[in-house]
């Protein structure tokens, strides 16, 4: 069953010099207990799309000026701030890119988790702590207990994360999203903590969105991905079949530059060229200054969408029928 659908969806923000739109008709989706992984250059809008679906864009002057994002049976754009409360951090929780700055360091963790079960959840403080060390525990942290009542500062980079990842399960979501969660983890932890992601999900059943940059994650722990570029979704699929048949080229040159699973992670700037800034996007398909293949068509018209016969969706002039009687190529 669908748990979440992304249609169509644009983001506006409104800034000191004036809108910008760093999504523009983005379109996903995932099922119950599916891990997606959402990749793309820095500025490509992963975040972003993760405000969108948490409801968080009207704290931040934003919001989604066109399209639907329905969960299960839910429209969320329809819903009033108190209805979000009630899915937010409860049905859908996100662990926000910076998760070492998810937890304040003046108060033991064990409390913090607590404190987050609490608001969401109507229980007791006992027994919101009973159901943090269980979650703790079925996260591999071992001694519980202690570890409980321990500091942040007391704890290493991979246990912070680890009782991160905690936060965000304790109370039983159905989707959680995990923006860019290992990054501050040397590589041996980040390994480790992906397989955690894995088996909880997994486990539990627990739909995830993956935001990452590295491709390894991707192909290691995913079943479908999503690849963003400037605010566009330029191709999507099952993982397998993308990273086996990739058709944009932005895909192709991303592949081009894949790291294996456990290696230093490789950043995806290895691409020529530069990524362009929400105020310059430009016109046409945005990829078309750094692609090879690129066309006057390119550069004058936004790409269809279109289903390959692989059954993945690219946004593309090339896979266009008109695209071989356009023989003029640009630069
Ligand atoms: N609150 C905001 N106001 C104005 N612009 C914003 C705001 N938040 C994000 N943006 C812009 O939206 C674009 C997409 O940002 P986003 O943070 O989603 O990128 P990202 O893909 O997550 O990048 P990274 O990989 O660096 O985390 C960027 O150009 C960013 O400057
Ligand atoms: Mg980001």
């Amino acid at each position: 069953m669908t748990l979440l659908c992304l249609e169509n969806i644009s983001v506006e923000f409104t800034t000191r010099d004036g809108c910008v739109e760093p999504l523009n008709c983005i379109g996903f989706d995932l099922d119950d207990g599916e891990i997606l992984g959402l990749v793309g250059e820095t500025g490509s809008g992963k975040s972003v799309t993760a405000q969108a679906i948490m409801g968080l864009l009207p704290f931040l002057d934003g919001r989604v000026s066109q399209g639907r994002i329905l969960f299960k049976d839910v429209d969320l754009l329809s819903l009033s701030e108190s209805e979000y409360q009630q899915i937010r951090g409860n049905r859908i929780s996100l662990i926000s890119q910076n998760p070492m700055t998810s937890l304040d360091p003046v108060y033991r963790v064990g409390n913090q988790i607590v404190e987050g079960l609490r608001l969401h959840l109507n229980i007791s403080r006992s027994d919101a702590a009973k159901r943090a060390k269980a979650v703790m525990t079925s996260l591999g942290i071992a001694n519980s207990e202690k570890v409980f009542s321990q500091y942040p500062h007391q704890l290493s980079g991979g246990l912070k994360q680890r009782i991160v990842i905690a936060m965000g399960l304790c109370a039983d979501p159905e989707l959680l999203i995990a923006d860019e969660p290992t990054t501050a983890l040397d590589v041996t932890v980040q390994a480790q903590i992906i397989e955690l992601f894995k088996k909880t999900t997994r486990d539990r059943h627990v739909g995830l969105i993956m935001i990452t940059h590295d491709l390894g994650v991707i192909a290691h722990l995913c079943d479908k991905v999503v690849v963003m570029y400037a605010g566009t979704v330029v191709e999507r699929g099952d993982v397998a079949t993308v990273f086996k048949n990739p058709r944009h080229p932005y895909t192709l040159s991303l592949l081009g530059c894949i790291p294996t699973f456990g290696m230093a992670q490789k950043t995806l700037n290895a691409i020529p060229g530069n990524v362009p800034s929400v105020r310059t996007f430009p016109s046409g398909c945005r990829y078309h200054p750094r692609c090879f293949h690129a066309k006057p068509v390119c550069v004058k018209h936004s790409p269809e969408t279109i289903r390959t016969s692989k059954g993945t969706l690219v946004k593309c002039h090339m896979f266009s029928p008109d695209w071989r009687k356009d023989s003029e190529k640009v630069g």
